[in-house]
């Protein structure tokens, strides 16, 4: 059984993690990136399906092009992070299924089905986001996740040679500015939110 993270490792996930807007004037390498793809891609997804597909805007054109998409508030943060992120969902994920979970037809579960689809897409590409966002902070970067954007002018600009893939949300990705937030909102007891049943 392995054992529980340390505390520095909780704080640096969860306790003192924030969420970023502004970034130090730090690159992020395609290095670190593929790092950080080959740990997200470690956590669970239904039937392995891994849904995500992910667009990583590392030149200025591409920020550019994504920063159009995003609401007022959200634009300059695109175009000023170091790498932003689109985290797109493949409702044809299951083709892949013969390959990714070989033991079972689980493609036939979601052939002609398009409603399971889109919900299971959704559903495990969220995760993955999620992921993402852990994944990153492991490795020492902060993230900025973002739904205020024009989703369709989103898939219009990255995924139009792939209709399939549909944007789910964006995310900033750097070494964030500690100077810049404020502070921590709240986060409830146990009792507020949970139950034991
Ligand atoms: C899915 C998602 C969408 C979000 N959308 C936006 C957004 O459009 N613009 C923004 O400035 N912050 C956005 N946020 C940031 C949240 O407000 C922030 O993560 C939350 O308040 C927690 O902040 P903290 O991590 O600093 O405690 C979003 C966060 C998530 C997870």
């Amino acid at each position: 059984m392995a054992a529980p993270l340390d505390d520095q490792a909780l704080d640096q996930l969860f306790r003192t993690a924030r969420t970023f807007n502004h970034y130090r004037d730090e690159p992020v390498g395609e290095d670190t990136l593929r790092a950080l793809w080959d740990l997200l891609k470690m956590a669970p997804t239904s039937a392995n399906q891994l849904p995500a597909r992910f667009v990583w805007c590392v030149s200025d054109e591409a920020k550019a092009t994504l920063a159009a998409a995003c609401s007022d508030t959200n634009r300059d943060k695109v175009l000023k992070a170091p790498v932003s992120v689109v985290i797109g969902m493949d409702v044809e994920f299951h083709d892949h299924l013969p390959e990714l979970f070989p033991h079972v037809d689980a493609k036939s579960w979601f052939d002609g089905n398009r409603e399971l689809r889109e919900a299971s897409a959704f559903r495990n590409s969220s995760l993955q986001g999620g992921y993402l966002i852990l994944a990153a902070r492991a490795l020492g970067l902060d993230v900025g996740p973002m739904s205020g954007f024009d989703a369709g002018a989103v898939d219009k600009a990255f995924f139009a040679d792939t209709p399939a893939v549909r944007t789910n949300f964006i995310a900033t990705l750097g070494y964030g500015d500690a100077a810049t937030l404020h502070p921590r909102n709240p986060r409830p007891a146990f009792e507020t939110f949970n139950r034991l049943a």
